[in-house]
């Protein structure tokens, strides 16, 4: 479906979605309504993914697991709460293209963050900085200034931030690679996210993981807006570690159970210093609760206690349709509707927005950023009013992603129909 050439009627649409092999996925997933009834025209999946209509079945299995079995549940019926979480191994291995040792769905992003810093970021009087995007997302930013103080030093000196060029909304990959280059020796992690919250910029991974190595730093990645989004290669690419929350296009649910990677190459690394808890310890040994801790190899040596089967259930739920749909399909269908929403903008040029989110698909996902500066807020509160869910980050970035798990060409031809009326 990638690179069809889009035409402006809504018939074009139609005969779209006619001929989507994933169009049908779609029916799988809620929909909210307006106060009058209609299915609003959701585009909202980068910030919170629908609810899989499979996921009360998964829950209630555990629901019920719970009132027969009590604490059995742990070691018997047909999905024992002890490996439970493993039935997401293979697939969330496969969604970020890693093995099953280097991934584990625990925790929140920003929990796990914090305890892959403890492991890798390891400041000395030479090598201290961090390197995040100028305006990372506040989490990333609290979460790494209070990692540098907690190592006695201060973010002035020792937080690095990527900013675009005058005038530029987007960083240019070159200038990431120049910066890496020039302030490498003293970098000691380097933490970017794999898609920027608030453009839409899809990073060249790749790129920044051989360039920071390169220079001896360490590299990890925030892939919030990534996982599920575009294509993941991480044990090739290799970073150190990686983290991502699974409620976006996870569609996991609110405050869904966040995901980890650590690079193969750490997974028996038990000289590495590290925040332990008793789900990380070899569980074959586990309930012997022996003083000494002995961890897990791979990401699983990083948990910390036992993991929320009721928030993991929906997740599973919804990994089930994922690899239903397959992820190359849906990235076909991703930069197709992604490119056709764009194609449709174009058509309605004002100077009252401006798309900032790259024009290549290979440097974005499903999400465009549209900067509505002045009355920008007010428009959005009005598309609002009239079913169009898409969110708004502040001072005047208006962002709305066409998900192609359940998003349709239709949806798209609405949008911009009604984002042109209201403009
Ligand atoms: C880029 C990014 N990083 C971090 C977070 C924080 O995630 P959590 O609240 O799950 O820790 C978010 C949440 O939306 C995010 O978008």
């Amino acid at each position: 479906m990638t690179g069809a050439p889009f035409q402006p009627g809504e018939e074009f649409a139609v005969a779209m979605d006619a001929r989507d092999p994933l169009a049908h996925f779609r029916t799988r997933f809620y929909f909210p309504q307006t106060k009058t009834g209609d299915e609003c025209i959701y585009l909202c999946g980068h910030s919170l993914g629908l609810q899989p209509k499979n996921a009360s079945a998964y829950l209630d299995e555990q629901l019920r697991n719970w009132a027969e079995l009590g604490v059995d549940g742990h070691f018997h019926g047909k999905t024992p709460w002890i490996k439970y979480h493993r039935l997401l191994a293979h697939q969330t291995a496969t969604l970020v293209g890693a093995g099953p040792v280097e991934v584990v769905v625990m925790n929140s992003l920003t929990v796990n963050l914090h305890l892959m810093m403890a492991s890798f970021y390891r400041p000395t009087k030479e090598r201290h900085k961090i390197l995040i995007e100028n305006g990372a997302f506040p989490s990333d930013q609290y979460a790494v200034n209070s990692q540098i103080r907690f190592h006695g030093f201060e973010p002035p000196s020792s937080l690095l931030e990527l900013a675009p060029r005058a005038g530029e909304s987007c960083v240019r990959d070159e200038d990431i690679e120049t910066l890496i280059e020039r302030e490498g020796d003293s970098i000691a992690l380097i933490l970017l996210g794999g898609v920027n919250y608030a453009t839409g910029q899809a990073f060249d991974m790749e790129g920044i993981t051989k360039a920071g190595r390169r220079k001896g730093c360490v590299v990890g990645f925030d892939l919030a807006h990534a996982a599920g989004n575009i294509p993941l290669r991480l044990h090739e690419w290799g970073p150190d570690f990686a983290v991502w929350c699974s409620y976006k296009y996870l569609n996991g649910g609110p405050g869904c159970v966040g995901g980890c990677f650590v690079h193969e190459r750490h997974a028996r690394a038990w000289n590495l210093p590290r925040l332990a808890g008793w789900w990380a310890h070899e569980d074959e040994t586990r309930f012997k609760m022996g003083p000494d801790f002995r961890p897990m190899a791979g990401a699983e040596g990083w948990q910390l206690g036992n993991p929320p089967i009721l928030a993991l259930a929906p997740l599973l739920a919804s990994m089930e349709i994922f690899s239903e749909a397959g992820l190359e399909r849906l990235r076909s269908k991703s930069v197709s509707l992604t490119g056709y929403m764009e194609f449709l903008l174009g058509q309605q040029p004002s100077p009252k927005f401006s798309i900032i989110t790259p024009r290549e698909p290979g440097r974005r996902g499903a999400q465009l950023s549209i900067r509505l500066p002045g009355t920008g807020r007010e428009l959005f509160d009005r598309l609002a009013a009239r079913g169009v869910v898409g969110d708004w980050r502040e001072p005047d970035i208006f962002r709305i992603a066409p998900v192609p798990l359940y998003n349709s060409y239709q949806d798209v031809y609405r949008f911009v129909q009604r984002f042109s009326a209201a403009l």
